[in-house]
């Protein structure tokens, strides 16, 4: 008889054989001799993540970009598999274009539900396809330009970043001043606070290798955040009664299309996320401004261009060529989002622009990819690569956007909806309000220059991710301290 000793024994042996096979075959494959960022520089059990995390936003990867190119492995923290690093244009777009074949990370999905709920953001596969088909009248070109009066009228009453939610989302007042607003902007500042601790950067990691975690009966894991339990009420309660028929907002678009049986909505599922996704554009428009003020020459630039203008013609002040070119390389230096992470759920091969060394000195053109492999993609590196865009390439340089000959020739450049810009994915899954992000990017900056002066104010800002990047003073999230000073127009 088989003793259960040897039953044991017999496990034990098989178990340690497969994974010094899985290994050798690790080591062997093309994957496993990628470049490695410095072993020296990660931790024993927070791998190469930590370091990303606690520093300011895109310097790690940009770092070991400059040390190993454009692809490259790093450690992940509680000994997860290693993750890819993939800077390379054609590479990443290969990924964008697949978007059903490398999907998000499912570490992140019990957290975008609390932040976001089950949206567009998180949907997968066919459910995505379906989610994407409903909201997309929302955000067509006819629809964001009707948008345009409604960004135009949150700004005269001197914008603030959650009233611009309401209106362009629900066509809603959240007013600042009102008890929705108020409980909107407290929510988004504790959830700053949040994002920035130890705790919220070893939760998602936790739940990707225990995921029972994300069941646990914690206040923290389960609470859904206030802004969107306000959306969610609110929705509720807009959606019992009839329709505005001419309203413009993401909101009334979709309820009138599901009116006239053109689409089923589950108004307050499927909305959350794109309202809620609004407030991305306040964290960029903030950071143009202090290049403004630390570009002073720029800035009086764009004032004079915008004075000339006609400030009541929505389509004119959009077309205005340095306003143009102030909003996307204030776009290209600050991606809200620094990096999006993807897993292969099927095998597959990644083709490369530039070559890459192996360990054993072979080069290859392009990376087979296993079932479960997963990838970073990096958009501040993919934006500001000096390889790419020269010696300047974190400076602020409105004018390599119209100058002839200054930017580089777009085989080089990177792929995305705004041109060369990275921050919006690619392919099925282009953020679907990038066209709204631009249009109240350019519109909010040129009320705001127009208006008023900004002076830097010498203090030291530093960017981090918490949770979309942002300025930092002292440590303290979400402070921008600028001088403004009022412009007198006769
Ligand atoms: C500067 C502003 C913005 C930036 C840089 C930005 C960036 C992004 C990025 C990187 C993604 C893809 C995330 C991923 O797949 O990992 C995304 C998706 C998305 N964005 Fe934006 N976004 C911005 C503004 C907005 C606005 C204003 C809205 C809506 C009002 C919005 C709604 C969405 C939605 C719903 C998705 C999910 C799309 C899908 O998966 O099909 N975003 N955005």
């Amino acid at each position: 008889m088989v003793s259960f000793l040897s039953i044991v024994a017999t496990g034990i042996t098989s178990f340690i054989l497969i994974h010094v096979a899985r290994y050798i075959s690790f080591r062997l494959s093309v994957r496993g001799k990628l470049p490695n960022a410095p072993i020296s520089e990660a931790s024993w059990w927070l791998g190469h993540d930590y370091r990303v995390a606690k520093n300011e936003v895109g310097v790690e990867y940009g770092r070991w970009t400059n040390m190993l190119g454009p692809v490259y492995r790093t450690k992940s923290a509680l000994w997860q598999n290693e993750v890819v690093v993939i800077s390379d244009h054609l590479g990443v777009k290969h990924i964008f274009d697949q978007a059903y074949t490398y999907i998000k990370s499912p570490a992140f999905q019990p957290i975008v539900v609390k932040a976001l709920g089950r949206g567009l953001v998180w949907a997968e596969g066919d459910e995505h396809r379906f989610q994407r088909k409903m909201v997309s009248p929302a955000f067509s070109i006819s629809a964001i330009k009707k948008m345009g009066p409604s960004v135009m009228t949150c700004i005269d009453r001197m914008i603030q970043r959650l009233d611009i939610i309401g209106q362009i989302g629900f066509g809603y007042d959240f007013g600042p001043e009102t008890p929705d607003g108020k409980a909107i902007l407290g929510a988004w500042q504790k959830d700053v606070q949040l994002f920035s601790t130890f705790p919220a950067f070893l939760a998602p990691i936790l739940i990707g290798v225990f995921p029972q975690i994300a069941k646990l009966p914690i206040k923290e894991l389960q609470e859904d955040s206030t802004a969107k339990k306000v959306i969610h009420r609110i929705g509720r309660k807009l959606l019992q009664e009839s329709p505005n028929m001419d309203g413009t907002d993401i909101f009334s678009i979709l309820v009138r299309e599901s009116w006239e049986g053109k689409l089923k909505l589950d108004g307050e599922r499927k909305l959350d996320d794109a309202t809620l996704l609004d407030n991305t554009t306040s964290s960029t428009i903030q950071l143009i401004l202090l290049d403004l003020a630390q570009n002073p020459d720029a800035q009086a630039k764009l004032h004079a261009e915008l004075v000339a203008a006609d400030s009541s013609d929505i389509d004119a002040i959009e077309s205005l060529p340095y306003l143009d070119a102030v909003t996307r390389e204030g776009l290209r230096l600050h991606p809200i989002a620094h990096d999006t992470h993807r897993v292969a759920i099927r095998d597959d091969v990644i083709p490369l622009k530039k070559p890459v060394m192996l360990s054993n000195g072979e080069t290859v053109t392009s990376i087979p990819v296993k079932a479960g492999d997963s990838f970073i993609i990096p958009f501040l590196v993919i934006n500001s690569d000096s390889q790419v865009w020269g010696s300047d390439a974190h400076k602020f340089v409105p004018e390599r956007w119209i100058m002839e000959g200054a930017l580089p020739p777009a085989s080089e450049l990177p792929h995305g909806p705004y041109s060369h810009i990275s921050n919006f994915v690619d392919g099925p899954r282009v953020c679907i309000g990038w066209r709204l992000a631009v249009q109240e990017t350019k519109l909010i900056l040129a009320s705001m220059v127009k208006n008023f002066e900004f002076r830097d104010t010498g203090a030291k800002i530093e960017k981090y991710f918490s949770p979309v990047a942002q300025p930092f003073v002292n440590g303290e999230a979400a402070k921008l301290p600028l001088q403004v000073i009022p412009i007198q127009h006769h």
